[in-house]
């Protein structure tokens, strides 16, 4: 009996050791799973002439507004190191959103982050998903990204702060795991 369990947990262990094996290469190929942490600032202009999301469709004869289900936007905003609009930029936030609940709680977010500034230049991060626009802090999954964070797959939170009329800044914590 006790032999049996031992030739049975040899066994385990030599197949535990050709998957450590197995996943150390694999792995090999793409470097090591990593996970990243940073906070970025949207500099958000809602309305106005320098409006920075502005409605591209809706249902005809209703008004075009974030609450009013079936309206689309494209957003192309400014992404800062800091709250205020005069921190250095890092990206740009591009992308479109389409109010999708009936009860205009909810947008589907499609959004890139454009990476400009020294650290990341040239990357993109890709979120994506429902956005409980009236919820604070609400969160929406990264789904990937390109460059320094390709195969990068976690969360954003989101946090907005209307600052006048016409400028809400939305505070993004990004957690990701990527190679
Ligand atoms: C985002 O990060 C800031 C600064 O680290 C922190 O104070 C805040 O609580 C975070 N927000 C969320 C929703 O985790």
């Amino acid at each position: 009996m006790t032999k049996a369990v031992l030739i049975c947990s040899t066994r385990l262990s030599l197949l535990l050791s050709l998957l450590a094996i197995f996943m150390t290469l694999s792995h090999a190929k793409l470097g090591t799973l990593r996970e990243t942490s940073f906070t970025v600032f949207f500099q958000n202009r809602p309305s106005g002439p320098k409006a920075t999301s502005v409605a591209i469709a809706g249902i005809p004869g209703q008004d075009w507004t974030y609450g009013k289900y079936g309206t689309a936007f494209a957003t192309d905003a400014a992404m800062t190191e800091g709250f205020d609009r005069k921190t250095a930029e890092i990206g740009r936030g591009q992308g479109m959103f389409l109010t999708s609940a009936q009860d205009g709680t909810s947008l589907t977010l499609l959004l890139s982050i454009v990476f400009t500034g020294k650290e990341y230049k040239g990357s993109t991060l890709q979120i994506q998903g429902a956005d409980h626009q009236y919820e604070n802090p609400r969160e929406v999954a990264v789904v990937g990204g390109t460059g320094q964070f390709r195969s990068a797959r976690g969360y954003a939170t989101f946090e907005s702060f209307r600052v006048s009329k016409s400028h809400v800044v939305s505070r993004c914590n990004v957690t990701i795991q990527h190679y």
